[in-house]
């Protein structure tokens, strides 16, 4: 039996799109069942719908501060969708340890850095800074410290002499196309040891 997994995103969708296209190979241990944003208007949505997959829109503006309402929305529908499994493939909004501790265990994320390193936002722009000789992507489960929890894989990215980070950001995230549906295979059919692609 396959795990019914959601997306949920607020943005183009890039990722989603690979998530979604490597769950149709035969034999994938998940399939997708929604795509949810909390943006009615991002672009990841007409792409999902694109590809067959149902979608949803939560809109977080009318709920003001109050998170957990919003989340319990969130829930609400990917509970209703029958959802096992999820994956914040670019999703920006940041979780109440609630909403992280109903998840937990069932819980995705995608982040454009070398996890520990660079939390939150801007990654490329602050690897550059640093001097870093190389940046990189990380999948991990959420747990409710942001951007922490177990690392599921990573991929490396060498950085460029006169690198900008809108270059570096385009280069990692071809690998993120490739590192997020590889860990998403192995987390559905129950792997939990990192993998790390170079
Ligand atoms: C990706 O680079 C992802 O790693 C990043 O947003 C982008 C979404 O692109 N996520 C975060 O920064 C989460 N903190 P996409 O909509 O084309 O998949």
């Amino acid at each position: 039996m396959t795990r019914a997994c959601a997306i949920l995103l607020s943005g183009g969708g890039s990722n989603m799109v690979k998530l979604v296209e490597s769950m149709a190979a035969p034999g994938h241990p998940a399939r997708p069942v929604l795509v949810m944003s909390n943006d009615p208007e991002a672009g990841g949505l007409e792409r999902a719908r694109a590809l067959g997959v149902a979608t949803g829109a939560v809109d977080h503006r009318p709920f003001g501060k109050d998170r957990p309402a919003f989340e319990a929305e969130l829930t609400a529908r990917l509970e209703a969708a029958g959802a096992e499994l999820i994956c914040l493939a670019g999703f920006m909004r940041v979780l109440t340890e609630g909403f992280v501790r109903h998840w937990e265990g069932r819980m995705l994320n995608i982040h454009p850095s070398l996890l520990p390193k660079y939390r939150g936002l801007h990654t490329h722009a602050r690897a550059l800074e640093a001097g870093d000789a190389e940046a990189g992507c990380t999948v991990h489960e959420v747990t409710p410290v942001l951007d922490d929890g177990p690392i599921l894989g990573q991929a490396r990215v060498p950085i460029r002499p006169g690198d900008t980070p809108e270059a570096l950001a385009a280069r990692v995230l071809e690998q993120e196309h490739r590192l997020y549906p590889a860990c998403l295979r192995r987390f559905a059919s129950g792997q939990r040891e990192p993998l790390y692609l170079s």
